[in-house]
C-alpha cells in the first residue's frame, strides 16, 4: 500500500532536508510546492510570473494556483510520497482530501516539525541551496565539503531570495496565521517531533513514526 505523508511546520524547520533523506534512503518521492514554484519562476511560466511577487514578500501564493499545480503533480506519481510544504491552508487541505480520494489514496500521517522563530532565523540565514540539484546545506550546521560548492554536482551554491531576515519573519507570521490552523484540522493523526534536534536524530524519529 503506497503511503502519503504530510510534512507540516514553519519555514526552515527542516522539512526539505528530511524529505531529501527519505527520498535518498527509503525511495519516497518529495513533492515540494516551494520547489515547484521556484522552478516555475525560473522558467517564467504563467504560474511563475503570478507567484513571484507573493514569494518575494513571504506571502502564500493563492490557493487556486497551488491546487492546480499539485493536482497535476499528484496524478503523475504512484509511489510513496512526502508532501513538503503542502497543504498550507485549510482550503488546500480540503482540496487535498478530494484529490487523494479521486486517486484512491489517503493521508497516512502528518508530521509536525516543532521549532522556535529564533532558531528558524538562524537556520534560514545560513542556508545555501544548489540551484542545479536542489541539495540543501547550512554554512555551520551542514556545510558542503568545499566552500559554497555542491558536494553532489559541483555547482556553486546560492542563497534563496526569501532567506533575508525581514522576509523570514514575515513567513513565520504567515505560518502562524494561515498554516498553524492545520494542526487542529489534522489533530487525529498528527505526530509532533522536536525539529531542533540534530538532523540524524530527527530522521530517526520520523522513520520510527512512519
Ligand atoms: P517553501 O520553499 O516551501 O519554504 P518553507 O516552507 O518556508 O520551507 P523552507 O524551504 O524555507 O524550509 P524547510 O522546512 O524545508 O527547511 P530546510 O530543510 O531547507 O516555500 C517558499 C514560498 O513558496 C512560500 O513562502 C510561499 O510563497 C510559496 N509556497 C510554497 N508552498 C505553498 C503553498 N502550499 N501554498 C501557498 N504558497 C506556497 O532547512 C533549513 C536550513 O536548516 C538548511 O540550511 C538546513 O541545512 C538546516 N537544517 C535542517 N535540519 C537541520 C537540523 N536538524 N539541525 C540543524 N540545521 C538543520
Amino acid at each position: 500500500m503506497v503511503k502519503t505523508i504530510v510534512f507540516l511546520g514553519p519555514p526552515g524547520a527542516g522539512k526539505g532536508t528530511q524529505s531529501q533523506l527519505l527520498q535518498e534512503r527509503l525511495g519516497f518521492i518529495q513533492i515540494s510546492t516551494g520547489d515547484l514554484l521556484r522552478e516555475a519562476v525560473k522558467n517564467q511560466t504563467p504560474l511563475g510570473i503570478k507567484a513571484k511577487s507573493y514569494m518575494d514578500e513571504g506571502k502564500l501564493v493563492p490557493d487556486e494556483l497551488i491546487i492546480d499545480l499539485i493536482k497535476e503533480k499528484l496524478s503523475q506519481i504512484g509511489n510513496n510520497i512526502i508532501l513538503d510544504g503542502f497543504p498550507r491552508t485549510v482550503p488546500q487541505a480540503k482540496a487535498l482530501d478530494n484529490l487523494l480520494a479521486n486517486l484512491g489514496r489517503k493521508i497516512d500521517g502528518v508530521i509536525l516539525f516543532d521549532i522556535t522563530e529564533d532558531e528558524v532565523v538562524k537556520r534560514l540565514s545560513g542556508r545555501r541551496v544548489c540551484p542545479s540539484c536542489g541539495t540543501v546545506y547550512h554554512i555551520i550546521y551542514n556545510p558542503p565539503r568545499e566552500d559554497e560548492i555542491c558536494d553532489k554536482c559541483g555547482t556553486k551554491l546560492i542563497q534563496r531570495e526569501d532567506d533575508r531576515e525581514e522576509v523570514i519573519r514575515k513567513r513565520f507570521e504567515v505560518y502562524r496565521d494561515q498554516t498553524a490552523p492545520l494542526i487542529d484540522y489534522y489533530k487525529d493523526y498528527i505526530v509532533k517531533i522536536d525539529a531542533t534536534a540534530d538532523k540524524e536524530e530527527v530522521y530517526n524519529k520520523i522513520t520510527s513514526v512512519l
